[in-house]
């Protein structure tokens, strides 16, 4: 591969989101087929210790420290890619958080900030780089979407927007690029043992309890295997498969009231704005009964 001056340019795969977690172990699958890995996410330590996964794998590692909240982050991974000679193949984004609880009792900014990195960020890398892709023929784009994006989820109402965004986007591109050589596929994994749970807080909700937890590994070697077969969409596991399939075929009145249950807290602060814990306020027996 070439650039517009003739210099010859290294395809490399670039994992956005790639400190730990899901996607530092599909930077890991990548490495061992070879790849130059791009390793793209704003901790230092956590990238540097991913780069020597990939080495330890057989790839080779670049690091490139990125907020996804700049507005300009596909811009500065283009500059880091170009300085390197390096071109996005394979792009992968795994970048993504999520926050459990009423969306009327969490901060604002940081529910936007679901809306930023989940949604808008992995837009702007998917649009920036897809192009490229398609006009050379080859590669594609690995998108994270959840079993969260098969159904709305009250009480982490934004995580579970922004999955059903990721789903969508991804599926219609899918179908656009097919017949040029470039895959684009989205994995929906149920819960995975990473600091996701811990971090977003869904860990201790029951509906994270009830389902089993997969490893990062095992799920980015089927998200690996699935991309590379141009698959649109890969539900790694049986339980989160039938987990898909309840969330896809249950009425929506049922559905919502169900995972609203399952992942709310005793100690949630009431959606009412009332400041008291939920169980104390709308959630009491005697506001159940119509007494307040
Ligand atoms: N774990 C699960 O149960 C689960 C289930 C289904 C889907 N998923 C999805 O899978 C993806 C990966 O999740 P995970 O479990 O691997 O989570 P994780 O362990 O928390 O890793 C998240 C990654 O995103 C990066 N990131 C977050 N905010 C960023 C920002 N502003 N700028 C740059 N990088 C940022 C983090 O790096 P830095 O903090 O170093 O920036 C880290 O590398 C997410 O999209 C998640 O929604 C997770």
């Amino acid at each position: 591969m070439t650039d517009e001056q003739g210099e010859s340019l290294r395809p490399a795969v670039v994992v956005v989101g790639a400190s730990r977690g899901i996607g530092r172990a599909i930077a890991k699958v990548a490495a061992r087929e070879g790849a130059t890995v791009v390793l793209v996410a704003r901790s230092s330590d956590g990238l540097s210790a991913a780069a020597n996964d990939v080495k330890a794998a057989g790839g080779q590692a670049f690091t490139f420290s990125l907020d996804l909240l700049a507005t300009d982050a596909s811009r500065r991974l283009q500059d880091f890619l170009t300085a390197n000679s390096l071109v996005c193949d394979v792009l992968v984004n795994s970048a993504g958080y999520g926050l459990r609880g009423p969306a009327t009792t969490l901060p604002i900014a940081d529910q936007l900030g679901i809306v930023d990195v989940n949604v808008r960020a992995l837009t702007d890398m998917t649009l920036h780089f897809l192009p490229g892709m398609v006009a050379r023929g080859r590669g594609g784009v690995l998108n994270l979407g959840s079993i969260a994006g098969f159904t709305p989820g009250p009480n982490m109402a934004l995580y579970y927007a922004s999955k059903a965004f990721v789903r969508s986007f991804s599926e219609a591109l899918h179908q656009e690029v097919k017949s040029t050589g470039v895959a684009v596929t989205c994995v929906a994994p149920g819960p995975v043992a990473t600091e996701f749970l811990e971090k977003s807080g869904a860990g201790r909700a029951a509906l994270f309890k009830i389902l089993p937890k997969l490893s990062s590994d095992y799920v980015a070697e089927r998200a690996w295997s699935g991309f590379k077969s141009s698959r649109r969409l890969v539900v790694p596991g049986l339980s989160a498969k039938l987990a898909a399939f309840v969330a896809s075929s249950l009425p929506a009145t049922v559905k919502v009231r169900l995972i609203g249950r399952l992942q709310r807290r005793s100690r949630d602060l009431c959606p009412c704005g009332s400041g008291k814990p939920f169980k104390e306020c709308c959630g009491s027996r005697k506001a159940r009964r119509g007494g307040i």
